[in-house]
């Protein structure tokens, strides 16, 4: 009866899994004939960035881009709590309609602020640049959250992920957002594309190099997306496409399962965060979480062995105080004192005077925690490998090319060598020598545009 049990529960859990991942409608990569001047639009972590890109066809390619970084201010981030204060100061309106109003206003705000610096941008596009006489500037828009697409330029947002969450803006159409705020600046441009940065990288990375079969993205959070035959997709009832393929955005992050152990930390930390229960193998790996998993497991060996002296550093209780990057520097110091480990509980967590002795312990936790979500992350590419059937050797040489993007995986070398390290564990040799992992820097940016251009309005016109 247990037998018939754990496999009902396999049965459901796989179903559940499987509503996770989503269709790009994304049936071809790039083809190198992309032609014109495009912009990209890209939202998804702390920063976003604006870029555009003159695209010369088969023999120009890539013309010339330029490219802009602007960080969100944290107040736009995250609606509820400032609701919340909002609610409790003035309850005589009817609650549903405070709620409402307010929040809507915070995720205007959010799409106003973003329109209102690629307007800025877009004011400043030089003479290298050429739109087409009588032409309506094009955008692809990189959303880098759960979407349910309806068509290639068109979604509704699932949920937020990776700290943003503004309420009742979950079923909200992001092109029709981002369009009206577009208006509201007064800006004549048109968003063609909607896509994950996933789907942004696999179609930057294919632009460059034909053997890219994947992508993945080790930033803020994870996510992977890869090609598959359309006829194998349950989901997918519309025509087949020409090419046969379609896009799949994972949406990993999500990933959870019965093997897969968690300490008392991570519960700690999904319990508490802001999407309990959700995103649970992005919150083992990415670069959100890495650094506060080792803020509680320090915090707990303060409390229960005075790591730190007989006073809980105050500042040590601060959730997400302790970020991934300052993380990353205490594991790669190499200073025979640990000197910069020493600066980093001084500068970040106020703690003074630690012993070397502590010093190793913090950089014990350190490699713990980051090689342990390198290792999983590994796992993950290797399972995309094996639904390709690129896990095995093949009878002829082929290349296998993932395109990887994010902070995490650019810029903390300790993790991103051990999950190379992993990954050639699981593959084997002869398999490994033919995989190879390519750092596409913003490729999703790039492969947002060539999307936008691949689905031009003027695309038929030209036929
Ligand atoms: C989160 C988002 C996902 C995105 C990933 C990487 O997991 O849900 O859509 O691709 O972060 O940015």
């Amino acid at each position: 009866r247990h037998g018939r049990r754990d496999a009902r529960r396999a049965r459901l859990r796989g179903r559940q899994q499987a509503r996770d991942d989503h269709i790009s409608y994304v049936d071809s990569l790039p083809s190198g004939q992309e032609k014109g001047l495009f912009y990209a639009l890209d939202l998804g972590g702390t920063n976003f960035r604006v870029l555009r890109v003159q695209l010369g066809g088969k023999e120009g390619r890539v013309v010339k881009q330029e490219c802009d970084e602007i960080s969100i201010p944290a107040h736009l981030m995250t609606g509820t709590s400032q609701v919340k204060l909002f609610h409790s100061q003035f309850c005589t309106l009817s609650d549903q309609w405070i709620t409402m109003s307010h929040v809507m206003f915070f995720f205007q705000e959010l799409f106003d602020f973003i329109a209102a610096a690629l307007a800025k941008f877009v004011a400043s596009e030089g003479e290298d640049f050429h739109l087409l006489e009588g032409r309506q500037r094009e955008l692809g828009f990189t959303f880098s959250f759960p979407v349910k697409q309806s068509s290639i330029a068109s979604g509704t947002l699932i949920k937020w992920t990776k700290g943003f969450s503004i309420d009742e803006t979950v079923g909200a159409d992001v092109v029709a957002e981002l369009s009206s705020a577009l208006d509201r600046q007064g800006l004549d441009m048109k968003v063609t594309a909607l896509v994950n940065d996933t789907i942004g990288t696999l179609a930057g990375g294919r632009y460059d190099d034909n053997d890219v079969v994947a992508a993945v993205i080790l930033g803020t959070g994870t996510n992977a997306a890869y090609v598959e035959r359309a006829n194998a997709i349950p989901k997918w009832h519309g025509l087949l496409p020409k090419s046969g393929d379609m896009v799949i955005n994972m949406e990993w992050g999500n990933f959870r399962s019965s093997h897969l152990p968690l300490t008392e930390f991570d519960q700690a930390l999904d319990a508490e965060s802001l999407n309990p229960g959700e995103q649970i193998y992005e919150k083992l790996i990415s670069g959100m979480y890495l650094g506060e998993i080792v803020r509680r497991v320090l915090l707990k060996m303060t409390e229960e062995a005075s790591l730190f002296g007989d006073d809980i550093p105050p500042k040590l209780k601060i959730p997400f105080i302790l970020r991934t990057p300052h993380m990353s520097m205490m594991h790669h110091d190499t200073s025979p004192d640990l000197r910069t480990v020493g600066a980093k509980l001084k500068d970040v967590l106020g703690i003074q005077g630690t012993s070397l002795k502590t010093r190793r312990l913090v950089v014990d936790v350190c490699d713990i925690v980051a090689k342990r979500g390198a290792r999983l992350a590994a796992a993950g590419i290797h399972g995309v490998l094996k639904k390709l059937g690129r896990d095995i050797p093949g009878s002829d040489k082929h290349r296998t090319v993932i395109a990887m993007d994010g902070g995490l995986y650019e810029h903390y070398t300790i993790f991103s060598e051990t999950l190379e390290n992993t990954l050639r564990e699981m593959l084997g040799e002869e398999v490994s020598s033919s995989v190879v992992i390519k750092l596409a820097n913003d490729g999703s940016g790039i492969g947002a545009a060539l999307l936008a251009a691949a689905h031009s309005q003027y695309l038929e016109a030209e036929v």
